[in-house]
């Protein structure tokens, strides 16, 4: 079918040319957690040496629990965003406080800690759980509306559950965290926001976009709210 045949094609694409990244070494979910919380507003190459110098200085979730606050501020300065290395010290808290060092295993579980919205949480549980949850950022939403011809407005906050809905059906049961992954490779590489280079994607064939000539009509995305 359409969908084996697309999952297929995109992690075979995956195995050959997905990025080689420093939080992709293994599944540790404190790997995946940092490098996604730093993802969040900054390009990977200027994320690629925070990441390493901040595992160095903080190795464990129980060290950035511990962590003095000075510390873990230099560690981020240049990120921005400041928020964020708060939250990250609230969550590691948390799990060592709350969780007794143990990490929540789900996408639900892991949305009770600090900073962590749906994005995250399924990154998270997908990439380190393997549980067969989207990871629905911004490639995700660009990536699924130019392949299916979604039109909905992506901007408004009940778009991301008809996303969820619908990758949720196509995504790899076996291999969710490299399907996510995948997708977000595809949406840095051939499937971007501006110039996109549909004719040589590997799923070119099930962009329905592309093959329709209409692809910068896609994601929808309004300027106000509604
Ligand atoms: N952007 C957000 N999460 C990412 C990841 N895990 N790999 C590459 N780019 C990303």
């Amino acid at each position: 079918s359409q969908i084996h045949a697309f999952r297929k094609t995109l992690l075979d694409w995956y195995d050959v040319h997905g990025r080689q990244l420093p939080w992709r070494r293994d599944h540790d979910p404190y790997h995946v957690w940092v490098s996604e919380i730093m993802l969040q507003q900054t390009q990977v190459n200027t994320v690629i040496p925070y990441y390493e110098r901040f595992m160095a200085q903080f190795p464990t979730v129980q060290d950035l629990a511990n962590a003095p606050e000075a510390k873990l501020m230099k560690a981020w300065e240049g990120l921005g965003y400041y928020s964020r290395a708060r939250n990250l010290q609230r969550a590691a808290r948390q799990i060592e406080n709350e969780h007794n060092g143990q990490w929540p295993q789900t996408a639900k579980g892991l949305q009770e800690l600090a900073g962590i919205g749906p994005y995250t949480a399924g990154a998270i549980a997908s990439i380190a759980f393997n549980e067969p949850v989207p990871a629905v950022d911004g490639n995700a939403f660009r990536v699924f509306a130019r392949l299916l011809e979604i039109d909905l407005d992506i901007v408004k906050p009940q778009t991301r559950l008809v996303f969820e809905r619908v990758i949720g059906r196509i995504m790899s049961p076996e291999r969710p965290g490299d399907f996510n992954q995948a997708v977000m490779d595809l949406g840095a590489s051939y499937m971007t926001a501006k110039n996109p280079d549909s004719a040589h994607s590997p799923v070119k064939a099930f962009n329905q976009a592309y093959l329709d000539g209409v692809e910068e009509r896609y994601p929808v995305k309004s300027k106000k709210p509604k």
